[in-house]
């Protein structure tokens, strides 16, 4: 990918450069976790697994040269405040942002989406506005707006959600969208990669449709690391990640804000290490990224994050898409034909062959979390319930959800579409 010191781009074609499947035999090798068990992990969407050299690096730093980063003047601490520098560099260039000025280091993709609504929204919303949202959406990208909306109120403002729909195959309804956009739209937020339906929304189909000053914001915590992904080529104003379901570390997470809203955000967190100074006039910016961040950061994580990195790109995230695109056609193949089956919206919906590694459905006669109880017993490790989906979404429905990466193999898929099988021909 390019370089984010570049700040043009040359090419627009990463979302179509989807290589094909190379042999992956020693690939599995990399996950120590998986090298241990014989279970079948078929949970990635939830976590994925870590590779050695992550595992290595939180190690490492917790075994050698322990430091802070960005306050000490000895070595042990400003190699630290150099190796975090440069993971950012490496975010930045991953994800296509312009500078790596754009990339703030989170707590995780949870606490991205607040500090969007809380940095942004606070500050610029006011009475009227509106944010469209899709209330089927992981509760991480609709919670923080409401809480937003409850926020605001309390202070004389009110704002409003605007819901909308999700197609059948599991994308944002770009229609519905066009339909509900109005002169007080300021925010259309959408998940990239649909965490139960595995559906993609670019919003591709809305480009020059819509007013320049509406901000878009995309919740890439499925599809980074599992995509070629390019937040310029998105048209993205906020992009948010998480790092555990890139290889990396719980609690580290990513927030990409282009630069042309950098000015109309406030603190976050405000305290020690803070992009802000405290003047006459208050607080004020000292510039990005640091203004969103504040206090010791998940050192470990971040720079586990660029191990992380480094194993993506040797990997080759277009090598990535196409083997979980390999296994997610063959596991709804596979699972088509079985007796009692239905597939929550996706792409098993889809009339051409689209997949992007998770696939929901539910299954007759059997509840959705027994279900996930006798395939753990049986070895196989999906995730059920509602996924973090807000209950309130009352379409919602306990489903099981399968969701694969690199590591998983043809016939670890044709093994858990068989067991399937056979436990719908005994509960129906
Ligand atoms: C689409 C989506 N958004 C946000 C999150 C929240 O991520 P985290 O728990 O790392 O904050 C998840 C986690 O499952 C997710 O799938």
């Amino acid at each position: 990918m390019r370089s984010p010191a570049s700040g043009t781009h040359p090419t627009r074609t990463i979302t179509t450069r989807i290589s094909a499947p190379s042999p992956l035999a020693t690939v599995r090798e990399l996950f120590p976790a998986l090298a241990e068990s014989t279970e079948i992990y078929l949970d990635s969407a939830a976590t994925t697994q870590k590779p050695l050299p992550v595992v290595e690096t939180i190690h490492r730093y917790h075994t050698s040269r322990t430091a802070n980063a960005g306050r000490g003047t000895y070595p042990w601490a400003t190699e630290l405040t150099t190796r975090l520098v440069r993971v950012r560099d490496r975010m930045a260039a991953f994800i296509g942002a312009e500078s790596a000025a754009e990339v703030v280091f989170t707590g995780g993709a949870t606490a991205a989406l607040n500090a969007v609504a809380l940095s942004w929204g606070l500050a610029e919303l006011d009475d009227g506005d509106e944010i469209l949202y899709n209330p089927r959406d992981h509760a991480s990208n609709v919670h923080p707006w409401h809480h937003l909306r409850q926020l605001l109120a309390r202070f004389g403002r009110h704002i409003e959600l605007v819901p909308y729909r999700v197609t059948e195959l599991g994308e944002a309804d770009t229609a519905d969208i066009l339909a509900k956009v109005g002169p007080r739209t300021r925010l259309i937020t959408t998940s990239h990669l649909h965490h139960v339906f595995g559906g993609l929304t670019t919003l591709e189909e809305l480009r020059g449709k819509l007013d320049p000053r509406i901000l878009l914001c995309f919740d890439c915590s499925q599809s980074g690391g599992h995509m070629p992904l390019d937040v310029t080529e998105l048209g993205a104003d906020f992009a948010i990640f998480a790092a555990h379901k890139m290889f990396g570390a719980p609690g580290t997470g990513i927030l990409y804000c282009h630069r042309r809203v950098h000015n109309r955000l406030l603190p976050f967190l405000p305290g020690g290490n803070t992009g802000v100074d405290l003047t006459d006039a208050g607080l004020t910016s000292t510039g990005m990224p640091e203004l969103l961040e504040g206090g010791t950061q998940n050192i470990p994580g971040i720079l586990a994050l660029g191990s992380a990195l480094e194993v993506l790109e040797s990997l080759d995230v277009g090598v990535i898409a196409a083997h979980n695109r390999a296994l997610t056609l063959r596991l709804i193949d596979n699972l088509r034909p079985v007796p009692g089956l239905e597939f929550l919206p996706g792409p098993a919906h889809a009339p051409c062959a689209i997949g992007y590694g998770i696939v929901s459905f539910t299954l007759a006669g059997i509840s959705a979390t027994d279900l996930g109880f006798v395939l753990g017993e049986l070895g196989f490790l999906v995730r059920t319930g509602l996924h973090c989906s807000p209950r309130a979404g009352d379409e919602a429905t306990d489903s099981v959800r399968v969701s694969t990466h690199i590591y998983n193999t043809v016939e670890e898929i044709d093994r858990f579409a068989a067991c399937v099988k056979t436990i719908a021909e005994e509960v129906t």
